[in-house]
């Protein structure tokens, strides 16, 4: 069984990605829908809430586990992965990989919380790879834009909030662009329509397919959701973003694990 976390609906862009290219698996989904945004979280609180998340989702039989949080990822998986026997992938490095094969120019750009562009992860492996500029920008206010449904491509309110953050991508002619947390690839049209000529990357897709090259596990074709408050609104929105599968998620007490 492949477990996939994030603070809420952003581990849905891998989910999808990984379920396409793994249909026959059996996945678990935990969304810490009672604890997010992670990225204004504390470094001590991120590695309280990622050793549970991870628990969790062994609790529950996970043979491999997709840490689908580019906050977890860049702050504090390194740190927590040698803490457990099974594999736990990031979303860092296959999209930083993919976003230096698709610039032509060398300018990358990265959005993703706060945390993730403080901790400079990105930018790191962007540099260490060849990139020549990397500019990265936070965009906190996605996050619950995206929690909160307000993610159609027509939508007033997100459009101008993307436009008031990726000002400064345009402006410093990159060419691609890593979607660095997991919940933007649900608003990748409104942030294509702001930057046009653009290539974005999608840190969750990107990590699922380096998942589905290197792990095999039992399988068992179904897909289980858990979230840590109430599924409503979870359940609807990731109903819209899957494609009108319908998502009955169930709630677990986190702070058990
Ligand atoms: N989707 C997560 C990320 O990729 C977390 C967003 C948040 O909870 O702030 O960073």
């Amino acid at each position: 069984m492949i477990g996939i976390f994030d603070s809420g609906l952003g581990g849905l862009t891998a989910y999808r990605e990984l379920h396409t290219l793994l249909p026959d698996e059996h996945y678990v989904y935990f969304g810490d829908t009672g604890r997010v945004p992670y990225g204004s979280r504390s470094h001590e609180i991120l590695l309280k809430y990622t050793r549970q998340d991870i628990n969790f989702l062994i609790s529950k039989g996970a043979d491999a586990i997709l840490a689908a949080c580019g906050t977890v990822s860049s702050v504090v998986l390194d740190e927590v992965k040698g803490e457990y026997n099974v594999p736990i992938i990031g979303v860092v490095d296959a999209s930083s990989a993919e976003a230096l094969a698709a610039t032509k120019n060398g300018i990358i750009g990265v959005i993703g919380t706060g945390a993730t562009v403080s901790s400079g992860a990105f930018e790191k492996k962007l540099k260490a790879g060849g990139a020549d500029e990397v500019v990265s920008v936070a965009c906190p206010l996605f996050v619950p834009l995206v929690e909160n449904g307000y993610i159609a491509r027509d939508c007033e309110v997100t459009k101008l909030v993307a436009r008031d953050y990726l000002e400064k991508i345009k402006a410093s002619g990159a060419d691609t662009l890593i979607l660095g947390c997991t919940h933007f690839p649900i608003i990748a049209d409104i942030i294509a329509d702001e930057l046009p000529n653009v290539t974005l990357i999608n840190s969750g897709a990107a990590a699922a397919k380096a998942v589905a090259k290197t792990v095999s596990t039992a399988g068992g074709n179904k897909s289980e959701f858990y979230v840590s408050d109430s599924p409503v609104n979870f359940d609807a929105v990731a109903r819209i973003f899957l494609g009108g599968d319908t998502v009955a998620a169930k709630k677990i007490d986190i702070e058990k694990y």
